[in-house]
């Protein structure tokens, strides 16, 4: 298959630079040569998001960002706030309430935004939270939630901002330190244009404070373990060399772009696809104030259908797209612009998806 033909909203495809990059033989990972990499990587990673904090490449996919960030930041019974739109916002609830944390969920309508009013309302609530966990970009409806406004509001609140960042960060541009985010979790399969298998973490001093304080056991996730090796360019355990090789080369070329020309090359993609969609008649998932530019999400028409569909694409037109999740599994169809792509491959997606739909429709 061609790999611009994967279009689903991660893994997304790696460039010929990544996979040269993974073809590289192995070497000792207590060495200087893997130090230097190692240290050059968490430089591009802090450059990319923008912020000063420590930065832990950990092996895992991104939950493990999830969890990281829960057993090193809070203790059993710490009072949390978090903020559903959909399936990962659910499931990052999940993974805190199955550690006995005291979850106090807010949920909008899948499609919706979780805005700057809903947090202060729940932090009013509950002032005694020590947390926040928020969801930059809801892969599982398309929604791009406003982090650069939230942020500002926990800070003055005093809780800690634990932020997923899965499918946005290494796409567009996240002003982590600015924006008050005190631990951003994310996953190399998405806009870091790497294969899956690494969850890059990020958390600031307030975040590294709290980790002195939290009493959840950990061990191989243990921040300050990660801190102390991250320091001397070591990982705690075997690093995947073979996945750092790629993430850094993928560093390079996100660096080489530019965030400000990525973010705006993402905008470009998320702006034509729900224009290609609008024209051909489709109603977009997610409210278009905050629709996300990493993914589209459109309704399938009829309200059922979206598997037969994402089939149909595939055996038509040899182009993956996705259909939705949980609830939406079978209601809506994703199309992910994320990471490397031209514009032509994304356009060539989404009129891949309204000429299946019609077809079907007659
Ligand atoms: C927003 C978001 N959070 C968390 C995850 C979980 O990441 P992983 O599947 O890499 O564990 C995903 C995966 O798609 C995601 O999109």
């Amino acid at each position: 298959m061609n790999p611009q033909n994967l279009r689903i909203p991660g893994p997304t495809p790696v460039p010929p630079e990544v996979m040269q990059a993974m073809q590289r033989p192995m070497i000792p990972h207590r060495g200087n040569e893997f130090r230097q990499i190692h240290k050059n990587l968490v430089q591009k990673i802090q450059e990319i998001l923008r912020t000063d904090s420590n930065v832990f490449v950990m092996p895992g996919s991104g939950s493990i960002g999830w969890e990281a960030a829960i057993v090193n930041t809070l203790s059993p019974g710490d009072h949390v706030i978090s903020f559903v739109c959909g399936d990962f916002g659910a499931r990052f609830a999940g993974v805190a309430d199955a550690y006995g944390l005291n979850v106090r969920t807010y949920k909008v309508k899948p499609g919706h935004a979780v805005d700057e009013l809903m947090v202060r309302r729940a932090l009013a609530e509950h002032p005694q939270a020590k947390a926040v966990l928020y969801t930059h970009n809801e892969t599982s409806t398309g929604i791009t939630n406003p982090l650069q406004r939230v942020g500002p509001i926990v800070r003055d609140h005093g809780a800690l901002l634990i932020v997923d960042a899965v499918s946005s960060a290494g796409a567009v541009h996240i002003d982590t330190d600015l924006w008050g985010v005190d631990v951003l979790l994310s996953g190399s399969q998405k806009g870091w244009m790497s294969p899956p298998g690494l969850a890059i973490v990020s958390a600031n001093d307030r975040a590294m404070a709290a980790t002195s304080q939290a009493s959840f056991p950990r061990s191989f996730l243990d921040f300050e373990a990660w801190s102390s090796s991250v320091a001397k360019g070591d990982t705690p355990a075997t690093a995947p060399l073979t996945l750092y090789f790629a993430l850094d080369a993928a560093c390079s070329l996100i660096l080489d772009e530019g965030m400000a020309a990525r973010t705006e090359r993402h905008d470009e993609a998320g702006r034509r696809t729900r224009q290609t969609f609008e024209d051909a008649g489709f109603k977009l998932f997610a409210d278009t104030a905050y629709a996300s530019s990493t993914l589209t999400a459109i309704e399938v028409p009829g309200g059922a259908g979206a598997k037969d569909l994402v089939e149909t694409v595939r055996e038509r037109y040899d182009i993956d797209v996705a259909a939705g999740q949980a609830d939406l599994s079978d209601q809506i169809i994703r199309v992910g612009h994320m990471g490397w792509f031209e514009q032509e491959d994304i356009a060539r997606a989404a009129n891949a998806v309204v000429a299946c739909a019609t077809v079907m429709a007659e």
